[in-house]
């Protein structure tokens, strides 16, 4: 079983998946602690809802993003957490989370990256007339949205989508991946690899799950 830190800063449908595919018992995993820097988070909601503890940070209230960090950081080891999933987690996070939680900080971003980094990137390529978008889930770095990335899956953008019929059908993707991502790291079926040769990135290995 691996124990989860989820920071959280919205309406929390990716925490909710994660929630409700332990509750099934499709995940080995425990939400030991959500954390949220916006108070009144819809997110926060669903975690005390399902028993969870809570914790809301104000970043505002931090002279520096790696003080802000660090409250996560001591938040965090105080629950006993060995995994932080970033779900829809809208701050950057710096090396005193990624330091301390080192190739253990994952994120779950609504584009193809490095297609549509950022912010409201369902936006961003139903703008840009992409015909093909979809979702990640990446190792997170000090980069936005540019860590390793472990999975992905690939959403059709159809003639007849608008920009929240296609951000409603991504986000139904995202809660799958998420879930398939976190089966994978809690069988221990994630390798990170570091680069082999000038020029191309950590690849990350993920084994298909053994069968029977
Ligand atoms: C999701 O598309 C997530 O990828 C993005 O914010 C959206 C809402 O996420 N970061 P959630 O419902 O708060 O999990």
């Amino acid at each position: 079983m691996i124990r989860l830190g989820v920071l959280v800063s919205g309406s929390g449908s990716n925490l909710q998946a994660i929630l409700d595919a332990i509750a099934r018992e499709e995940l080995d995993a425990k939400v030991e602690v959500v954390i949220s820097n916006v108070a009144h988070a819809r997110a926060v909601d669903r975690a005390k809802a399902a028993g969870v503890p809570t914790i809301a940070i104000d970043h505002r209230t931090f002279e520096s993003r790696e003080a802000f960090d660090a409250a996560m950081v001591e938040s965090l080891r105080a629950h006993g957490v060995e995994w932080v999933v970033l779900a829809g987690f809208m701050r950057v996070v710096t090396p005193v989370l990624l330091d301390a939680f080192k190739h253990h900080v994952i994120n779950i971003h609504p584009s193809l990256l490095p297609a549509f980094p950022g912010v409201r990137a369902q936006k961003q390529a139903f703008q840009y007339g992409a015909k093909v978008t979809g979702c990640t889930v990446h190792f997170v770095d000090t980069g936005m949205d540019t860590g390793p990335i472990i999975g992905q899956r690939a959403v059709t953008v159809l003639e007849t989508d608008t920009e929240s019929t296609l951000t409603s059908r991504i986000l139904e993707q995202e809660h799958q991946l998420l879930i398939e991502v976190l089966e994978a790291i809690s069988d221990d079926r994630v390798e990170l690899e570091e680069a082999e040769t000038a020029g191309m990135r950590p690849r990350v290995r993920v084994k298909a799950p053994r069968v029977g």
